[in-house]
């Protein structure tokens, strides 16, 4: 955890149902604020854009509640603390196929997107396809199941700040 002593700002905020503590922390090294757009077209990898090498499954509409649109949960990725839920442990730690199918209860739903272990929870209200489709990926590698649907969105950006873990494909 960064030294507490340089914040200058700290106040309890609400983003849809989540409320979190923002802490404005000068020291802080900028991080890169690429456009809402950049989130949903990563389209820089033609290889990416084939993963599967079909077409991507056809996908249902879901209306966006108030408070979880994708400009909600970027804002919610910029100001809270600790979305992923690491309590302060490194998100480099090799994390086991067991220990994410041991994550599937609320506030704590882990999957594997690429080998890279995300919480889910936070973003399950703000995924654009709902929260139903969503929880299939839960406890799993959902890598397939998202490149199916739409293997041009851009998870890592997304889903960065819910980063717990590598994969160890060792065990
Ligand atoms: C795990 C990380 C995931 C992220 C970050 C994510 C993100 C997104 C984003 C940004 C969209 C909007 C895409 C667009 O409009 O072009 C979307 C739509 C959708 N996603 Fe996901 N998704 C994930 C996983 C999944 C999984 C595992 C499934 C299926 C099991 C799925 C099913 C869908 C569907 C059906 C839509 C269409 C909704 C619509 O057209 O309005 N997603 N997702």
């Amino acid at each position: 955890m960064d030294n507490d002593s340089d914040f200058t700002f700290c106040q309890a905020t609400t983003v849809g149902s989540l409320s979190f503590k923002v802490t404005d922390r000068s020291g802080l090294k900028k991080v890169s604020n690429p456009t809402p757009g950049d989130a949903r077209t990563s389209a820089t990898n033609p290889q990416e854009l084939k993963a599967g090498g079909k077409k991507p499954a056809a996908r249902a509409k879901v209306p966006f509640e108030k408070g979880y649109s994708q400009m909600d949960w970027l804002k919610l990725t910029r100001m809270h603390p600790d979305l992923a839920g690491l309590k302060g442990q490194s998100n480099r730690r090799l994390i086991s196929m067991n220990e994410v199918k041991e994550h599937r209860m609320e506030g704590s739903m882990w999957t594997v997107l690429k080998g890279r272990v995300y919480n889910l929870s936070p973003y399950m209200k703000f995924h654009p396809g709902g929260v139903d489709i969503l929880m299939k990926a839960v406890g799993k590698d959902c890598t397939s199941l998202f490149n199916k649907y739409h293997a041009w969105v851009n998870a890592e950006f997304l889903l960065e700040k819910c980063l717990v873990g590598i994969l160890d494909e060792t065990r």
